[in-house]
């Protein structure tokens, strides 16, 4: 299911669905090139649950953590991994029944299956937001309608 955004509100819109609809503990990636908007949906998602610090790509560090009253946002950025089978002997399979959500930017659906996929897309007038479930319970349904009932 493709998403148009064509502002930036219109991506901090979907954060707040997102925030109300995605299950405890998912594994969420998120794909596309760079500048696509990655960094910026962790950015609104992390606000819609209540973070109210800074989040910043962890290019260099690899994982930030935003904690929140909902619990633990997990932010990691894989562009620079070689292997991303790594983040598993990192525990990110010990953050999963535990973390609110795990974000993993630039995260490969061959890696992790169970995941959910927000793929983000440039286009002439702003961005896509593409969703896409690899085995991970989500109610993709909600999404369906232009506007959701509530
Ligand atoms: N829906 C949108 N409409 C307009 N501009 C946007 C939108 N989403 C993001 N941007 C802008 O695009 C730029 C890049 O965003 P961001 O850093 O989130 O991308 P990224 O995918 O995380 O990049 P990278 O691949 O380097 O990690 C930012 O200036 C941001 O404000
Ligand atoms: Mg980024």
């Amino acid at each position: 299911m493709t998403i148009p955004l064509h502002s930036l509100e219109d991506t901090r819109a979907l954060a707040q669905k997102l925030a109300q609809t995605l299950p405890e503990g998912n594994l969420v990636l998120l794909t596309g090139p760079m500048g696509a908007g990655k960094t910026t949906l962790v950015k609104f998602l992390a606000e819609a649950l209540g973070f109210r610090g800074e989040v910043t790509s962890p290019t260099y560090t690899l994982i930030h953590e935003y904690p929140t009253e909902h619990g633990l946002i997990v932010h990691i950025d894989a562009y620079r991994m070689a292997d991303q089978e790594e983040l598993y002997s990192l525990g990110l399979e010990d953050y999963l029944p535990e973390a609110r959500l795990v974000l993993v930017e630039w995260g490969d659906p061959r890696v992790f299956p169970g995941s959910l996929e927000i793929h983000l897309e440039p286009t002439q007038t702003g961005r896509t937001a593409t969703l896409r479930s690899h085995g991970a319970i989500f109610p993709l349904e909600r999404f369906a309608g232009k506007e959701s009932p509530g």
